[in-house]
């Protein structure tokens, strides 16, 4: 297919009087409206795109019709009119990978481009919606005009309130079912907008339209003559939206360091807001070091100046170390840098959001392992009441304060859309479980560092003659844990090693008192065991610990906290039969009579380890047994010492 600029370029250079090349150039400077729909599931969102789509291609068609009736009159026949000139553009964005949910759909009018993003999907909308969403001007909120304003309405209009929407069209739709009755149109609207008076949308523009017959679609119903507003195209070819992204500070992710050979070293990526020009001074968000702007070059030769959008390869007059995921900035107008801030988040996955789990925060460019601290509340979408929770399920809405590993650059969502926001991903699953809008950094983060200390970890452990170590026991409740664990240490101590066992019912007796077995009381249980382990750790020990920790994602999260090598799984596998005949505490025969609620491998789930350095099948073997197995394991991997890394403290 001819690329945009060549059919241009050749229509550019054809006779001046080709109104049909007139006219397609004149397409290709119309303005772009992005917007998505959204509603209940049975408002007909996919009868209105189709609408759209098939009723906006018969304008042009008759369009096209009287534009190549008068090319012929003035003798430039059998010229072939090239949609793709108008599709082009799309193209390019889907190839930057937007997303695959979302299906992006194009379609235009003689006075504006569209881009709707089609959500598809029941059970995952708001994950669709959020991604549609994201880069959206306008959203059209369909209501089903029998049923009115319901809670998916509100649900919707508050997740594009968040994510930074500020048009909103209410398509009372099917109002064909109801008689095109004026009044049931007005109650709507007007509930409507008292519902939403505090979403911050700069414009609400109820329309009354049957989508099915097109009645207010593309052009005026008949049937409802007491309505005076526009129709639906007729409001989308005219909306005013600005393009903010212009005005605001510059700021470049780098997405890749460009260095095809020594001469040549440039950083590649897209302008997410505001311009830059030859000579600018910039800085690199992290590090705060300064150079100015050598050359502005893209493939079609170098820019004296280039904007949000565009996607270019700086070479700035300083080699400065920049990474991938870092930014370039204004000098005059810099970024939050923080590991530590507060955001709005709307939760997609079906396992609930939990505080101290650690997912894989994205910004714009940049990764960073995060927790949620805190959950501060769940907004109610129905009267906007901050509830307490302790969790997020699907579909939720909460404010946060989030924990990064790394410092991540950002701006505050309100200020700018593409440097505010953020995705939560799953480590286990992969997916994107969150989307995020930062609202602010923490006081507190930013006055508190890391304070070099005198004596390392190396010299901790060296004194006492031994490398640091964390036994990771898991396995279920009765499953041997604490008795091997307990033999182990017994071993250990017995030849002069410093060890320290951190065993599940006793820290729950007094550091995790105040939890109890719930999903979120658990992952919170294993955050602080590892973060007191690492301590241990540092100080020198070997620590062994023994708790259930029947979750995957804590587990690793316990593992990326030590330093390489020095975090042992230890996975006690035995059977839950047989964990259930035992039953050394009579637990078992409470929680299968009902009488323990989220009782491990009963109603609460067990996700055993796939790859542990140790596997300890106790069936049939004793305590002993398992102790000589880790002993040799720990004696061979101190033969290995060698290439040992102790991290150098934390
Ligand atoms: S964990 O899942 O959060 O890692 P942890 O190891 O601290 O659990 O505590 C498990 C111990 O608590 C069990 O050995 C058992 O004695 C006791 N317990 C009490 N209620 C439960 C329950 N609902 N599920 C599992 N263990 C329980």
């Amino acid at each position: 297919m001819r690329s945009t600029a060549e059919t241009l370029s050749e229509a550019r250079t054809a006779a001046g009087t080709d109104s049909v090349r007139d006219y397609l150039l004149a397409q290709e400077k119309k303005s772009l409206l992005r917007f998505l729909t959204c509603g209940s599931v049975d408002d007909g969102k996919s009868t209105l795109i189709g609408r759209l789509l098939s009723d906006t291609r018969q304008i042009f068609e008759d369009q096209l019709a009287a534009l190549e009736r008068d090319s012929r009159k003035h003798g430039t026949t059998g010229e072939e009119v090239d949609f793709a000139l108008l599709v082009d553009g799309l193209e390019a964005e889907r190839e930057q990978g937007i997303t695959i949910d979302v299906a992006y759909r194009f379609f235009a009018t003689p006075k504006r481009k569209f881009i709707v993003a089609d959500t598809p999907g029941h059970e995952q909308y708001t994950r669709n919606m959020a991604t549609g969403a994201s880069t959206a001007d306008l959203a059209i909120v369909l209501v089903d005009a029998r049923q009115g304003v319901l809670r998916q309405t509100r649900r919707h209009s508050i997740i594009a309130s968040l994510l930074g929407i500020r048009h909103i069209v209410v398509a009372v739709n099917k109002i064909d079912l109801v008689g095109f009755d004026e009044a049931v149109f007005a109650k709507i609207a007007e509930d409507y907008r008292a519902f939403a008076a505090d979403l911050g949308f700069k414009s609400i523009v109820p329309i009354p339209l049957s989508a099915r017959y097109g009645d207010n679609v593309t052009a005026r119903s008949p049937r409802m003559n007491w309505y005076a507003g526009p129709t639906l195209i007729g409001h989308l070819e005219t909306v005013a939206v600005e393009d903010e992204a212009l005005a605001l500070p510059f700021r470049f992710p780098v997405q890749y360091v460009n260095r095809p050979n020594l001469d040549f070293r440039g950083f590649a990526g897209t302008i997410a807001s505001g311009s830059v020009a030859e000579g600018d001074e910039i800085v690199v968000a992290k590090s705060g070091t300064s150079a100015r702007v050598k050359r502005i070059v893209t493939r079609d030769g170098d820019l004296k100046e280039a904007m949000a959008g565009q996607a270019v390869t700086l070479v700035l007059d300083e080699e400065i170390e920049v990474s991938r995921g870092n930014m370039l900035v204004a000098a005059a107008a810099r970024p939050q840098v923080a590991d530590q801030f507060a955001a709005n988040i709307v939760w997609f996955d079906e396992q609930a959001l939990l505080p101290g789990r650690s997912y894989i925060l994205r910004t714009a460019t940049d990764q960073a392992s995060a927790t949620v601290s805190e959950l501060k509340h769940r907004l109610n979408v129905n009267d906007f009441a901050h509830e307490a929770a302790k969790s997020l399920a699907m579909n939720e809405v909460g404010v946060v304060s989030i924990a990064t590993r790394a410092p991540v650059v950002f701006d505050p969502f309100a200020q700018n859309r593409a440097t505010g926001a953020f995705i939560l991903v799953d480590r286990i699953t992969n997916a994107t479980v969150g989307a995020g809008m930062i609202l602010h950094p923490l006081r507190r983060a930013e006055n508190i560092h890391w304070q070099s200390l005198d004596v390392g970890k190396r010299a901790r452990a060296d004194m006492k003659n031994q490398r640091p170590a964390v036994l990771w026991f898991t396995g279920l409740s009765g499953s041997g844990k604490s008795t091997i664990a307990n033999l182990l240490e017994k071993k250990l101590h017995a030849t002069g090693r410093h060890t320290y066992l951190l065993d599940g019912d006793n820290v729950r007796h007094g550091l995790n008192r105040d939890l109890g077995f719930t999903d979120a009381d658990r992952v919170e249980n294993i955050r602080r065991v590892a973060e007191v382990a690492k301590l241990m750790a540092d100080a020198g020990l070997i620590v062994i610990v023994s708790f259930i920790s029947p979750f995957k994602a804590e587990r690793r999260m316990a593992r990326e906290l030590m330093v390489g090598g020095e975090f042992v799984e230890v996975f006690v596998d035995t059977p839950f039969e047989e964990c259930a005949r035992r039953d050394p505490k009579g637990l078992y025969a409470r929680a299968l009579k009902g009488e323990i609620k989220n009782f491990t491998g009963v109603d609460s789930p067990y996700e055993a380890p796939e790859n542990p350095e140790v596997r300890l099948k106790t069936l049939g073997r004793t305590p002993e047994d398992m102790v000589d197995i880790l002993d040799r394991w720990l004696a061979e991997r101190d033969l290995a010492e060698d290439s040992y890394d102790d991290g150098g403290g934390i």
